[in-house]
């Protein structure tokens, strides 16, 4: 009887091992085919103070978009930004930075490099990388170095710092040989976006979905923090101001009258 009851739990614990080892099989199965149109994104900044470099890494798996047999140097990055009102980029700087290998920037609006931030709005651009192409391992990638450049906050008298929150860009990749929607296992997400920052021209372009190295999900916002001037400055800084405007003008007018009475 004893026997008896103990095979029967022995029995019961192999099948339900049985059944946990295809459940997790199951699982793995499932997760493995959500490894679709994936790009790794990572975002840091570098330089501290108003004037910093925004640093953008991609890294776009094509085979987890495509089948293999695809030519890498067909394929292009897009990343679609959506920049705070504290944050601005100037559009010459840009400009300039492309001769070095910076990104193209297609903006959507126009760019006022001296409002402040409570008088702005958040913009929208297109960044298009330069693509560096790892074909051993289907790999492109993109290592983008934006400079950024923080506005001047409204002066407060309780904090020192204000806080503005980057979001992650949003990454698309194309491959441009003809081949508009992939022939391929995964329901790829598409949408309409300029095909290149100098070509008015919209393309079909695959979302990619944003991982951080360690296969996380990267949804977070980057961090900066904005110094602010103190109101209780105020006072002093009008005094200065006022003072230093009144030396200057005395110094010229003592110039001025000597140099007439020399004459
Ligand atoms: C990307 O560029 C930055 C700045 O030039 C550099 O510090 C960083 O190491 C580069 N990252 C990669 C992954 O190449």
């Amino acid at each position: 009887m004893f026997r008896k009851m103990c095979c029967r739990a022995v029995l019961e614990t192999k099948l339900l091992s049985i059944i946990f080892i295809f459940f997790l099989s199951l699982e793995s199965c499932t997760s493995s085919e959500k490894i679709c149109d994936q790009a790794v994104v990572e975002r840091t900044q570098q330089k501290s103070g108003f004037h910093r470099d925004l640093i953008t890494y991609i890294e776009w798996d094509i085979l987890s978009s495509f089948g293999e047999h695809y030519n890498l140097l067909d394929c292009q990055l897009l990343l679609v930004e959506q920049f705070p009102s504290g944050i601005y980029i100037d559009p010459d700087q840009v400009k300039n930075e492309e001769e070095f290998g910076g990104p193209e920037v297609l903006f959507k609006e126009s760019v006022n490099v001296e409002a402040l931030a409570h008088h702005s709005f958040s913009s929208e651009m297109f960044v298009f990388p330069r693509i560096a192409v790892d074909s051993k391992v289907s790999i492109i990638s993109a290592n983008i170095t934006i400079p950024i450049h923080l506005r001047y906050h409204e002066a407060a008298s309780d904090a020192k710092f204000a806080t503005v929150l980057l979001p992650p860009p949003k990454v698309l990749g194309r491959c441009t040989n003809g081949v508009a929607i992939p022939p391929n296992r995964c329901e790829s997400d598409l949408i309409q976006a300029p095909c290149g920052a100098k070509r008015l021209s919209t393309c079909d372009w695959i979302v990619l979905k944003s991982m951080s190295k360690d296969q996380s999900q990267s949804s977070t916002s980057l961090v900066l923090q904005v110094p602010i001037g103190q109101m209780e400055h105020s006072l002093p800084i009008i005094a200065l101001t006022v003072f230093s405007t009144m030396a200057g003008c005395v110094l010229i007018l003592r110039n001025a009258i000597v140099t007439s009475f020399k004459i």
